[in-house]
């Protein structure tokens, strides 16, 4: 049994779409109903649904063998797992962003709010940027709207939210999109499972997007 932690939301339906596709469909997993955990024994695979931020702490501890989650979450806590394939999937870019027609002097210490504290913090210490890192869990948009920061560190799909309360990228940090992600351990036990994934699921990743 190969056990599997996806994404809660849009982007786990995505996900577990795409597994269905590949033959590990679990067609329980579509009744409506507030269970977390999904089994077909005949295919081999129980699916969990958890918080997207907390697939790579499922993996790494080994209580999912493999799991999805976005690079923005991979980059922020840096787990020690393995990333073996980019699903191309829930694509989007981590920028700085910050009101129209801000410009930085660079004379004192940069005011910055994100989720992604680690993420700003490389990024600036790259730049040799002082800043101050001021963490927030969501709504980024509205810190430089209100005085709290100067810029937002965070993720830019659409880039509607940031259009509709007068923000503008500043600049691009790092593309985003889903990885599948699988525990050491696991891959060096369950090898031949695994690696049976994640080709079925490499043929449909290209199939939809041949720049993969
Ligand atoms: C994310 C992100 C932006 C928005 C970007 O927010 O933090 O706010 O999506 O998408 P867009 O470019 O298509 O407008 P999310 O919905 O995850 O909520 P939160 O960060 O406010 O919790």
């Amino acid at each position: 049994m190969i056990n599997i932690a996806l994404p809660k939301g849009r982007l786990g339906d995505q996900v577990y779409t795409l597994f269905e596709s590949a033959g590990y469909e679990c067609p329980s997993i579509k009744e409506n109903n507030r269970k977390l955990i999904f089994e077909n024994e005949a295919a081999g695979v129980r699916y969990f649904w958890v918080k997207p931020s907390d697939v790579p702490i499922y993996v790494e501890r080994g209580t999912a063998d493999i799991g999805v989650a976005g690079k923005d979450i991979l980059l922020e806590y840096e787990p020690d797992i393995y990333e073996l394939l980019d699903l191309g999937l829930g694509k989007c870019r981590m920028a700085v962003a910050a009101p129209r027609g801000f410009y930085d002097s660079g004379e004192r210490t940069l005011k910055v709010a994100t989720k992604f504290s680690s993420i700003a913090r490389r990024y600036y210490v790259g730049l040799g940027r002082d800043i101050d890192i001021i963490r927030l869990n969501g709504s980024i948009e509205i810190a430089p709207i209100l005085g709290l920061s100067d810029v937002i560190v965070d993720i830019v799909e659409t880039g509607t939210t940031l259009r509709e309360n007068n923000l503008e990228v500043i600049s691009t940090i790092v593309p985003i999109s889903a990885r599948l992600i699988a525990n050491k351990a696991a891959f060096k036990f369950k090898t031949r499972q695994i690696e049976e994934i994640v080709s079925k699921l490499k043929g449909l990743v290209e199939q939809n997007d041949p720049n993969l």
